[in-house]
């Protein structure tokens, strides 16, 4: 699949199939996801890899779709709020350099904000110093949705004098 397609077909995936996703395949889209852009090279992303335990305490409504996988993508904070915003920026692009990496191999993920609040961030061990990205569910997909449709891109594009 060329690299046009691949981004255009790809779904948040809401309903996963059990079956375990090989954890060398999940590395091997980690570290191809670490070749994000990020700033000053502070490579801000650490990932949390979700227990049994853990994740009962999320008390998510749909389990993540029964996902087998979950993880928690942390960014960790810069110097100053823009340092922050920068690592914040290079850590979304991390996540959707694994989201395309996994789907290109017939696995979906789906990128959860889960209400990040103070108590989540509790359950996650998160530190002060780490914002919440999100939790991506990873498995193969039981239903993959139809796209949902974007605004024509010339509506987003202005050109400046
Ligand atoms: C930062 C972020 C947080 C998100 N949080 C949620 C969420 O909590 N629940 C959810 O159903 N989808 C969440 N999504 C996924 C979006 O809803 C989804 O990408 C959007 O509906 C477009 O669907 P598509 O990715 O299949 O094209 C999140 C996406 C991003 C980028």
């Amino acid at each position: 699949m060329n690299m046009i397609d691949l981004i255009k077909s790809r779904r948040n995936i809401k309903n996963f199939k059990t079956d375990q996703v090989d954890e060398t395949m999940i590395k091997i889209w980690l570290d191809a996801a670490a070749m994000a852009p990020n700033h000053r090279m502070t490579e801000p992303w650490e990932i949390y890899f979700i227990g049994p335990e853990t994740r009962g305490t999320l008390n998510h409504k749909t389990n993540f779709g029964n996902a087998p996988t979950l993880m928690a993508v942390l960014s960790k904070h810069g110097a100053s709020k823009v340092e922050t915003e920068e690592n914040a920026a290079a850590t979304a692009c991390f996540i959707q350099n694994f989201n395309l990496a996994a789907w290109s191999e017939g696995v979906g993920t789906f990128w959860s904000s889960i209400g990040i609040t103070e108590q989540k961030r509790a359950l996650l061990n998160v530190p002060d110093n780490y914002d919440l990205l999100g939790v991506l569910a990873v498995g193969y997909p039981e239903m993959i949705p139809d796209p949902k449709p974007r605004t024509p891109i010339e509506n987003k594009i202005k050109y400046l004098p």
